[in-house]
């Protein structure tokens, strides 16, 4: 590569030298973005690269109206932060949901049995929960093909040049169906992880925490030859797309990998009902440190596939699957100073900075006090000794203090009654736990901490776009309202010193920054919605307001009508499924408030806002249909009913009422069946429900 660059002046180009010059400039760059990004191999210097990316942008600056559709400054989502390209999952990676103690697996347990009416929770597997790194390894025709890590479920990494240099990763596959995709866990060993940090203090390089830092640390080295020497190794438990079924249960799944030379996280076990279940939770805490290597907790999953397609997902987790976390580990150490949080709802929230302690193999210097009361209860001061936890990614907590060790001179804290950020009145309704700051969008703490859950990663997930760049961008006025963010780069021109002429930028950063952002000015409604941080609106009712409403502006209109209780509005918007009164509330209260709409004007004219891809059938005989279900069904739940029924297309509503199109009537329905009969509605029985399944 390496054409010289055109030295002629831009002044002084034709329109047709200009177009010619942009065509070669584009493919030029293009090449070198591949090289750089996918393959790891970068052909040219920053340097040279930037020379080119300015050249580009000269010309298209002076020849607007020759801007290629398929130019650099047209390029969707910034290229992967750390040199390693997107890889997007078929089918996403999920998370766990988490059960702490014994109740909680009991609760699951039923959960699980009602949901598909059941008298007993169905057969599970059980298996360890290994403390590594999830990665998905693609098998096309036997051969592996793709490597990648789990990244936020939808998007990972393409590590494959990695993997391949790990063991227990087979090259070539016998009996595997045409794509098969394994899913599972590479994790150190105890033993080789503390071995390599010798060997790294020997060497005067960077030590890891823990076993799984240095497993993601090794798994991410741009130079795979680094991960060849990391002791790494691989379980599979679970997988992705599969062309053909390998078995029936996820036990006969486990099988099969093992035949085709996967290692497996042993001990698993087939457990029915609770006590077992936890029986083996007991075991293997007990077995815990005779295993070489860490694990975090048990897994359970319901052994038969046809059961876990019923039960289906609830937002990132499965819901015929849990994890059942270890008990939270301890560790002593001195408070330091209480600060004062400000969220984004302005609530206070105080933070005790301790002294560094490594509590169950991680390094805390910070837990969270909750709120006043909290304080108050526990008599937490500055300069106390303290007892501070740790369960999984939960953050850490103080349980205690240690009052033998208390300073004399201690005083009890006194919690502030103004916001630590602006001044204003923090305010503490009756009844409530929780103190706010009355400053609202005057706060400069609560408008940085919305503007960072509005680019955060279930939001607008800007790639690049961190907390300190977020309240840099705010102490220098550029960024005060979410819209300023699509005006960034063009602040960025204007500025007298532009980010690429300060320390830590270059060229080639400020540009992916602002192509993430460009990425995202197409952004889908729900995901609009949840960025906005309204209270109490969290992914899954953001999600259920995008089903319904459909598009911004009938949900604005929505919610304006709905300001008065009496309206059909009101009773449309509580009449969605697990919308309540207070959530409604909030929402009115938020689409009501003049600047919330000044922000929502400024926005719209920004972005393309898109409806959500219908997960949903349109071609079936209730797409489209609100339905009602009442009275219980013989054959499944009504929660099953109701998912399977939005599965179909219809929407699912509460209560009957003239928007409804059919209401099926399961055994000792009541007045719900008598409203759909005097209304003239359509009403179907569980044999017609079935049918409508293709089940009957
Ligand atoms: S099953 C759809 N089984 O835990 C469920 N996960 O907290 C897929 N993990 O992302 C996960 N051991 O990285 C499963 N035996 C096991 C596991 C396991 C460790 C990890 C995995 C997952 C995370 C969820």
């Amino acid at each position: 590569m390496g054409k010289p660059v055109d030295p002629k002046p831009v002044e002084a180009l034709t329109a047709d030298e200009a177009s010619g010059e942009l065509r070669a400039l584009a493919d030029e760059i293009a090449a070198h973005d591949k090289a750089y990004h996918q393959d790891d191999a970068p052909t040219v210097s920053d340097a040279a690269y930037d020379a080119l990316r300015r050249r580009f942008d000269a010309i298209e600056a002076r020849f607007p109206e020759l801007q290629l559709a398929d130019g650099p400054s047209q390029k969707v989502g910034a290229p992967a932060r750390s040199g390693f390209s997107k890889v997007h999952h078929t089918v996403p990676m999920l998370s766990l949901g988490n059960a702490f103690d014994e109740a909680d697996v009991v609760e699951f347990c039923q959960r699980v049995a009602r949901f598909l009416k059941l008298d007993e929770p169905p057969e599970m597997l059980a298996e360890i929960k290994i403390d590594g790194v999830s990665l998905s390894l693609r098998y096309e025709d036997g051969a592996l093909v793709q490597a990648a890590t789990r990244g936020d479920g939808a998007v990972g990494e393409d590590v494959t040049a990695n993997v391949r240099t790990i063991e227990d990763v087979p090259e070539k596959l016998t009996g595997a169906p045409a794509v098969l995709e394994v899913r599972g866990e590479v994790y150190m060993e105890r033993e080789d992880f503390a071995a390599l940090n010798r060997a790294q203090e020997a060497a005067g390089k960077q030590m890891f925490v823990n076993p799984r830092n240095s497993a993601a640390g090794s798994l991410r080295q741009l130079d795979p030859s680094v991960t060849a020497g990391r002791p790494l190794r691989f379980f599979g438990y679970s997988w992705g797309e599969a062309s053909e079924p390998l078995a029936d249960t996820q036990s006969g799944w486990r099988d099969r990998f093992a035949e085709m030379g996967f290692k497996l996280n042993e001990p698993a076990r087939l457990c029915r009902g609770p006590d077992e279940m936890l029986a083996y939770h007991r075991q293997i805490i007990d077995r815990r440190v005779t295993l070489a290597f860490d694990i975090d907790g048990v897994v359970y999953k319901v052994n038969r596939l046809d059961l876990q397609e019923r039960l289906g997902f609830v937002s990132r987790a499965p819901r015929w699957a849990i994890a059942h976390k270890f008990a939270a580990e301890q560790a002593q150490t001195v408070i330091n100073d209480i600060r004062i949080q400000v969220g984004r709802t302005g609530a206070l929230t105080p933070v005790a900075e301790l002294e560094p302690v490594t509590v169950g193999g991680v390094v805390v210097s910070r837990a969270t006090l909750h709120n006043q009361d909290e304080i108050a209860r526990k008599d937490i001061r500055v300069g106390d000794r303290v007892v501070v936890q740790r369960a999984g990614d939960v953050i850490p907590q103080v349980v205690s203090v240690v009052l033998e060790h208390r300073p004399k001179d201690s005083a009890p804290f006194d919690f502030p009654s103004a916001c630590p950020e602006c001044g204003s009145d923090a305010i503490r309704p009756e009844g409530e736990a929780v103190r706010r700051c009355t400053g609202g969008l005057t706060c400069p703490a609560q408008i940085v901490e919305r503007l960072r859950h509005f680019v955060s990663r279930d939001a607008f997930d800007i790639d690049g776009l961190g907390d300190k760049l977020i309240r840099q961008f705010w102490d220098e006025g550029w960024v005060t309202t979410p819209g300023d963010l699509f005006r960034l780069e063009e602040k960025n021109r204007q500025a007298e010193q532009p980010l690429q002429e300060r320390e830590g930028w270059g060229e080639k950063s400020v540009s992916n920054l602002f192509a993430a952002i460009e990425a995202r000015r197409t952004i889908p409604l729900d995901r609009f919605i949840y960025a906005l941080g309204i209270r109490q609106v969290g992914q899954a009712t953001a999600r259920l307001l995008a089903r319904h409403y459909e598009s911004l502006d009938a949900l604005r209109t929505a919610m304006e009508e709905a300001r008065d209780p009496e309206s059909a509005a009101y009773l449309e918007l509580i009449d969605i499924d697990q919308i309540g009164a207070a959530v409604a509330q909030d929402l009115i209260g938020f689409f009501a408030e003049d600047h919330n709409k000044t922000v929502l004007d400024d926005l719209a004219a920004l972005l393309t806002i898109e409806p959500l891809a219908p997960v949903a059938q349109t071609d079936s005989p209730v797409a489209g249909k609100t339905m009602v279900f009442t009275g219980s069904l013989e054959r499944m739940s009504r929660a099953e009913a109701k998912v399977r029924a939005e599965a179909l297309g219809a929407k699912v509503a509460s209560s009957v009422s003239k928007k409804t199109d059919i209401v099926v009537v399961g055994a000792d329905a009541g007045s719900k069946a008598r409203k759909a009969a005097e209304l003239g509605i359509t009403v179907m029985d569980e044999a017609g429900w079935l049918a409508t399944l293709g089940e009957g």
